[in-house]
């Protein structure tokens, strides 16, 4: 058998949601119970870069994540790498000698390596941008015609919000109705270059991986929480409406108080979830309290704060000015030391998808 071997490298953004989803009505095809709403950050900070390699010698699919193999086995995967692979067009490099038909794509195996320059499994997403990235790289190697739409739908299947993750700026996972799953995607509703004057600055409280990943507490909540249903049903249907609107008009002080109202329910289902998860800490919970305080202190809103399902914040502040000012007390308050448990600061920027490949 002739030996060669075709790669494609791809960097992707983790989007961090400002309307959250949380709890799957369909757990295989990953549909949720609500729609969501993100902001795609900058690939120079938090992103996930994938290599895909595919060749004749390789007998089995195998994934480095990290440096360390983990195993492919799992439903998300196989079903990313299955719809990627049916999906595939013939491909030819003469200088390399390669020629691949549409149908080879069946039996060949492939290998992928991926890294996160931000910490894994530790509430900044990393699932998010890890999906979107292994979708979006698979289908450059094996040459599939798929627009974001198509992949962001394919990305569901590996992780919800990975889906979000297809699109820079502000970005919208509409729920969809039907069963197979197939309106249930994500769509642009800005580009990056729409609200300009936003600083996101992430504290890395901790970069530990969290006890409960959002996978298995979403499906305790589902079960147990009487909360997510009235979530899912009444708040956030209206808040979506009025997040858009924030977003279409710059409108911050909107922006901010939908935002964090909606962090705050997120955790609130959480709590509310039998055993409770608690995914924010001490630090979480002071730095909140600060932020809440200096919002009341001025006339409007200054800084907008979200906790995914880990301690870490997300901070947005309305302009740079604000934004100086945030690191400034953010560099007081909570210094990164052992003693304070908090660990770094990043600069996380909305972002357009950026293709390595
Ligand atoms: P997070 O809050 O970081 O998204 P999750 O619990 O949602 O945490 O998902 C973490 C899991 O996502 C990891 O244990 C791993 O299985 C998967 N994952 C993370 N990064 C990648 C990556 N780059 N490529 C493939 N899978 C990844
Ligand atoms: C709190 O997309 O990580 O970050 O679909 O099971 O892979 P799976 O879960 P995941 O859940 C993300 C939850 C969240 C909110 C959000 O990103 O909308
Ligand atoms: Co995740």
């Amino acid at each position: 058998m002739a030996e060669w071997i075709h790669t494609v490298t791809a960097r992707t953004p983790t989007n961090i949601a400002v309307i959250k989803y949380w709890g799957k009505r369909d757990e295989s095809l990953i549909l949720p119970v609500n729609d969501s709403i993100s902001v795609t950050l900058d690939p120079q900070h938090l992103c996930t870069t994938t290599t895909v390699a595919v060749s004749p010698s390789f007998d089995q699919d195998r994934m480095w994540l990290n440096g360390k193999e983990i195993s492919l086995s799992g439903g998300r995967y196989q079903n990313c790498l299955r719809e990627i692979r049916a999906r595939g067009e013939d491909f030819e490099d003469k200088e390399k000698g390669i020629k691949i038909a549409k149908q080879d794509w069946q039996k060949l195996r492939v290998h992928v390596a991926s890294y996160n320059n931000f910490p894994t499994a530790a509430g900044l997403a990393s699932s998010a941008a890890g999906l979107a990235c292994l979708v979006f790289a698979l289908a450059k190697l094996m040459n599939a015609k798929e627009d974001a739409s198509q992949l962001s739908a394919i990305a569901r299947q590996g992780s919800g919000s990975a889906c979000r993750s297809l699109y820079g700026g502000f970005v919208k996972w509409i729920m969809g109705k039907e069963v197979n799953g197939s309106d249930s995607l994500a769509v642009q509703l800005a580009d990056e270059n729409h609200w300009d004057d936003l600083v996101i600055i992430i504290a890395v409280v901790s970069s530990r991986q969290k006890e409960t990943s959002s996978t298995t507490g979403m499906r305790d909540t589902v079960e147990t929480s009487i909360l997510l249903q009235h979530r899912a049903r009444e708040v956030v249907p209206k808040r979506i409406v009025k997040m858009e609107e924030a977003i279409r008009n710059r409108n911050f002080s909107l922006f901010a108080q939908l935002a964090c109202a909606d962090s705050n329910q997120f955790h609130a289902v959480c709590l509310d979830t039998c055993p409770p998860i608690f995914y924010m800490n001490d630090t979480s919970h002071r730095i909140i309290s600060c932020i809440e305080k200096w919002n009341r202190f001025e006339e409007s809103p200054q800084v907008a704060y979200t906790f995914d399902a880990g301690p870490n914040a997300v901070l947005i502040a309305r302009n740079r000015k604000t934004a100086a000012l945030l690191l400034q007390r953010l560099l007081y308050f909570f210094p990164p030391s052992a003693d304070t448990d908090m660990g770094s600061y990043v600069l996380g920027d909305k972002s357009i998808l950026k293709d390595a490949g």
